[in-house]
């Protein structure tokens, strides 16, 4: 049997429903709010996602799918949504031709040669937001509170809110500058990674699942002594912006993200659902500035954006709604017991064309097989139409909570359910 590769699964069922549901849901969200949506190709030139050949993260040292075309190009499936997005945005002039910021979504899906497990996977699916052009620093904040009105709309309140400010150009150089000189003594104490991120990007030494538990690690230099003035004024004001909005969250140190683009500040939403461990990030992102330049364009704009891991914000959204029910209904159910089933048909786009779900099995001709069929969806009107009904012009309507029947002209049904249902 051929069986789907490791690390992807089969959307459908109840859990396409869920699926369908918060996608949905998201991009009513974020619609409402202004968000365009975008969608970039699948796979893009592998050089926009190793942008620098020094690179240090995962996903460009070990995660990425890479492969030559025919035409011996070198590609890359898409691993996170940003880049591409910023791409676009260049490519098409965008900044140009419309007033900043550019704010967009995506729900896509992403690719990582991950070793899977519950919320890992090497296909899935991201919700991201990006605002390109947020030179205020309620941007940002706005960012992260549309994070936390995303999940209290979806009714998910177990988790942790953690940010952390990595700097500025000048003020991360000299605060990397410091890390380096740090860890060098501690080297022969370090993992083989760790080493080769003394030179690439000390700062990733600090989230290393091995190494940021040392303690050596834990008590390494903060990039607190090395910020300006202004930069402390911004920080001041984030935080008592948070606090005065009654945000609760945790200022993490260590927080410095797995991608190479992040400046200023950065932020993680982590589950505690049980169902999530080990895997519990649910959203990551936080402010941008360099990305511009590093693929192209000629100056630097200042982004900040997150995205969602959507298989893990439905396993966390199933722990915290286990009695919500996204299943879908049918409204009305046909009944034909005749052979000729397509008198039905205008009727059933008719009320399609109203926003009333219908269908029909036109494979079966005997009542008690209808009935049985339909309970699957759980109309809440199924209409018969057998040889006497259509010989009469007429069409049973059994409403199934009451179990009332009525009848009615076959040239009437279609008004007179688009009245009852009434959508
Ligand atoms: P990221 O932290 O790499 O950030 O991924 C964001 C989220 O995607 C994670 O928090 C997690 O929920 C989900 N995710 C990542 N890898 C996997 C996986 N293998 N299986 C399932 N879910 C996964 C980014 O990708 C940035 N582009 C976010 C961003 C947008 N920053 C600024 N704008």
């Amino acid at each position: 049997m051929i069986q789907k590769p490791r690390g992807t699964v089969d959307i459908f069922g109840e859990y396409g429903d869920d699926f369908e549901y918060i996608k949905e849901f998201l991009i009513k969200f974020s619609t409402l709010s202004n968000f365009g949506r975008i969608e970039t190709p699948i796979f893009e030139n592998y050089e926009l996602f190793c942008r620098d050949k020094n690179d240090s993260t995962d996903i460009v040292k070990k995660e990425m799918y890479v492969f030559k075309d025919k035409g011996d190009r070198l590609l890359a499936l898409r691993p996170e949504g940003t880049a591409p997005v910023i791409r676009s945005v260049i490519e098409n002039k965008t900044m140009h031709k419309k007033p900043l910021p550019l704010k967009y979504f995506y729900i896509s899906p992403m690719f990582r040669y991950e070793r899977p497990q519950s919320g890992r996977q090497r296909q899935f699916w991201q919700y991201g937001m990006e605002v390109i052009g947020c030179n205020s620093l309620y941007d940002e904040f706005h960012s992260i509170i549309f994070a936390l009105q995303i999940l209290k709309n979806l009714n998910i309140k177990n988790y942790v809110l953690k940010i952390n400010y990595i700097g500025n150009f000048e003020s991360r150089r000299k605060w990397l500058e410091a890390l380096k000189e740090y860890f060098i003594p501690f080297k022969d104490q370090l993992t083989e990674i760790s080493i080769e991120r003394l030179d690439t990007n000390p700062m990733r030494i600090l989230d290393d699942k091995v190494d940021g538990e040392k303690d050596f690690v834990k008590k390494a230099p903060r990039i607190d002594k090395f910020l300006s003035k202004e930069e402390q004024e911004q920080i001041g004001l984030f935080y008592s912006s948070l606090k005065e909005s009654g945000v609760n969250y945790e200022i993490d140190s260590s927080l410095v993200r797995g991608l190479d683009y992040y400046t200023g500040f950065v932020f993680e939403i982590v589950s505690n659902s049980d169902e999530l461990k080990g895997q519990s990030t649910i959203i990551g992102g936080g402010k941008y500035s360099k990305l511009f330049k590093e693929i192209g364009h000629n100056e630097d704009i200042e982004c900040f954006g997150f995205a969602i891991g959507l298989e893990r914000l439905i396993i966390a959204f199933r722990d915290e709604n286990p009695d919500f029910k996204t299943a879908k209904h049918l409204d009305v159910y046909f009944a034909s017991l005749l052979e000729d089933k397509k008198i039905l048909f205008d009727i059933m786009f008719e009320l399609r064309k109203n926003n009333i779900a219908c269908d029909s099995n036109f494979n079966l001709n005997k009542i008690d097989k209808h009935f049985k069929y339909a309970q699957n969806f759980e109309p809440k009107y199924i209409c018969i139409l057998g040889e006497k009904e259509l010989k009469d012009k007429n069409i049973i309507i059994r409403d199934q909570i009451t179990f009332k029947e009525e009848v009615v002209k076959l040239d009437e049904v279609a008004n007179f359910l688009i009245k009852k249902v009434g959508k």
